[in-house]
């Protein structure tokens, strides 16, 4: 690997211990990988935290029948356009839909799409998975 370099480092006993069973857990090669891997999510949290261009998504479940909702969920959806590269809708069963929506855009604009339709009544659950554009984390 071009540009690589190897480091050493100290820790407690304790603690590679738990590392050592984090990287087992992970299902990783090496510890070298779980700690790219751990810098990387870093990385992407502080890209969030500045309100850099990021990429996420929002997967929503509620009931389909709930007042007004399905005509809101739209409306919310169409007011952020802009960061809503696109939407799939899954029926679960005869009441029950999942939605995910895939966004890209400013950190501060996902958030704000993902709390308003959080808000919304008749939305069971809502989740924001968080990542990046990637262009910062080779
Ligand atoms: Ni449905």
């Amino acid at each position: 690997m071009p540009g690589v370099a190897r480091l050493s480092f100290s820790i407690e006993a304790p603690l590679l211990k738990r590392l050592e069973q984090l990287v087992r857990d992970g299902h990783y090669a090496n510890r070298s990988e779980f700690i790219r891997d751990m810098i990387r999510d870093r990385l992407v949290e502080k890209e969030w935290d500045r309100n850099e261009e990021a990429v996420g998504t929002i997967t929503l479940v509620y009931h389909h029948h709930a007042r007004g909702l399905t005509d809101r969920l739209t409306h919310v959806q169409h007011e952020h356009h802009n960061v809503i590269l696109a939407s799939t809708h899954i029926h679960l069963d005869k009441h029950t839909c999942a939605e995910t929506v895939i966004v890209r855009g400013r950190a501060g604009q996902i958030k704000g799409l993902a709390d308003a339709l959080r808000q919304l009544k008749g939305v069971l659950h809502a989740s924001l998975s968080l990542s990046s554009t990637g262009k910062h984390l080779a």
